[in-house]
């Protein structure tokens, strides 16, 4: 399975902006053939990343979408509509659509099945709110993973994404425990979705290039999903270019220094 590296730029990034940025990213990451990569602009950003990427090895995507195809859903967004902007994957099920929109783990089961309608693939966020005993994870997990019972397994990515590494003043999980973590979700896969072999399963949570080594050497962590850090088109692709398991993509990225970003 390919590395599968990407970013949700949560509410961040303006069309103009947005394009800005993937200027600044395509040549950066170039060299990058043996990994997937992706951007999540916002809605409103979608259209001029697309304009950029279309045609590079970079795929785009949404942040959440409404399960249901049209209708009476003010401010709401569809998945024929992400579809008509090409995107490959939608995000759905993060801590912060759950905490500032009530999203529950059904609404999750049902906005996955919109996007596998459409073709394109579901990025689902599960992870445990505070530090706990493994086995009181195993159980938060499996009671979120539990809407994907019904999804395709090969149109699904699970985001580990433990809400307490998440965001500003958070660090990084500890690699090994994010390895033992992402072992039970590629077990519940398996038993619960089918082989798990054509399931990545991507960890998100305060990465940076720093830390982004340790966990990719975990043979159960397939990708990195990344919030602030990629918002510094540099550091993302210095972040794309992390030795995993002792493999280097590409050239060393040569990159000036990353600036502070929001
Ligand atoms: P962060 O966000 O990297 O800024 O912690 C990660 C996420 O929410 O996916």
């Amino acid at each position: 399975m390919r590395l599968l590296i990407g970013t949700s730029w949560k509410m961040n990034l303006s069309a103009t902006e947005a394009s800005q940025y993937c200027r600044t990213l395509l040549p950066l990451v170039e060299d990058v053939m043996d990994r997937e990569l992706f951007v999540l602009p916002p809605f409103t950003s979608i259209w001029a990343a697309r304009e950029v990427l279309a045609g590079s090895r970079i795929a785009w995507g949404a942040q959440a979408v409404h399960p249901e195809d049209c209708g009476a859903h003010t401010g709401d967004i569809s998945a024929p509509m992400l579809a008509d902007l090409g995107c490959t994957y939608v995000e759905v099920g993060h801590s912060e659509r759950r905490r500032d929109y009530g999203e529950t783990d059904e609404w999750v089961a049902a906005q996955v099945l919109a996007i596998h309608r459409w073709g394109m693939k579901a990025i689902v966020c599960v992870g445990e709110l505070e530090p706990a005993p493994i086995n009181d994870v195993r159980k938060w997990l499996g009671r979120q993973l539990q809407a994907l019972s019904a999804a395709d397994p090969k149109r699904l990515v699970i985001a580990y994404e433990p809400v307490w590494a998440i965001g500003v003043g958070a660090a990084a999980a500890d690699p090994s425990w994010v390895g033992e973590v992402q072992g039970t979700i590629h077990e519940w896969v398996q038993s619960n979705v089918g082989s798990d072999a054509t399931v990545p399963v991507i960890y998100g949570g305060s990465v940076d290039s720093s830390s982004a080594e340790g966990i990719l050497a975990q043979p159960s962590v397939n990708g990195l999903f990344v919030g602030r850090s990629a918002l510094d088109p540099v550091e993302f692709a210095r972040i794309a270019h992390v030795n995993a398991r002792g493999v280097q993509s590409g050239r060393e990225a040569s990159a000036p220094a990353a600036r502070t970003s929001g």
